[in-house]
């Protein structure tokens, strides 16, 4: 196995960090990998937004007492990722920057609501490469991570609150040193999702 295969298997989901700060400089190696991920048109429409101190706690608190306004289990999944933003040093936020779907219907000229869809859908493809980049190049790095999709549940929130709200929200990350070992969830064997025609 080289290298990159070895980080991709070994990466994994961790939901509890220790106290233990992250130099700014691995952060910024994190992010210059998940910025240089593939896009639609080259359009590089995603945005990080680094999280620390007062303010990840703030969202910590934001997402625990919106929590309590949701049924089970979203209350619950929203509950367990305050905790795993307040454990966590940093937190990446990821957002669009919607600028892919203005252009790209002026550009291609096919009706509004087609255009809107197509490029909505390439500018969430778009940060889900960007995303996958970052978590990698964490695990490469030592550090642990999770994507947390449930606060789509509150994006409006969340794009206000992080000062973006002209795109939209894709995900935030928690990222740190883990709390504990863990090891990989069991993936289901490649033969049973692999069709060659
Ligand atoms: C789009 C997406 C959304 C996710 N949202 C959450 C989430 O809200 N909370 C959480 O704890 N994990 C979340 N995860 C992590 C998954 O639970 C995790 O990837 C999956 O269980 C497989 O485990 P692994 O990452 O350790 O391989 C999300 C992952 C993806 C790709």
């Amino acid at each position: 196995m080289n290298d990159t295969i070895k980080t991709i298997k070994a990466r994994h989901s961790v939901r509890s960090y220790s106290e233990k700060i992250i130099d700014e400089k691995l952060i910024m190696q994190v992010l210059e990998a998940a910025n240089c991920a593939p896009s639609a048109h080259n359009s590089q429409s995603w945005r990080f937004i680094v999280l620390r101190g007062e303010k990840k706690d703030e969202l910590a608190r934001l997402v625990s007492s919106k929590a309590e306004t949701f049924p089970r289990p979203a209350s619950v999944l929203l509950r367990m990722s305050a905790k795993s933003i307040f454990s966590a040093p940093a937190v990446i936020a990821v957002a669009n920057t919607a600028e892919l779907i203005s252009h790209g219907i002026e550009l291609f000229k096919i009706k509004k609501e087609m255009g809107r869809d197509f490029f909505r859908t390439m500018e969430i493809q778009n940060s889900a490469a960007a995303v996958e980049n970052l978590l990698l190049a964490a695990t490469s790095l030592g550090l642990s991570t999770v994507w947390l999709g449930i606060l789509y549940l509150m994006k409006d929130e969340i794009l206000k609150f992080l000062g973006e709200p002209e795109g939209e929200f894709m995900a935030v990350i928690p990222i740190g040193y883990a709390a504990r070992n863990s090891s990989n969830p069991s993936k289901r064997p490649v033969s049973e999702v692999v069709r060659f025609l």
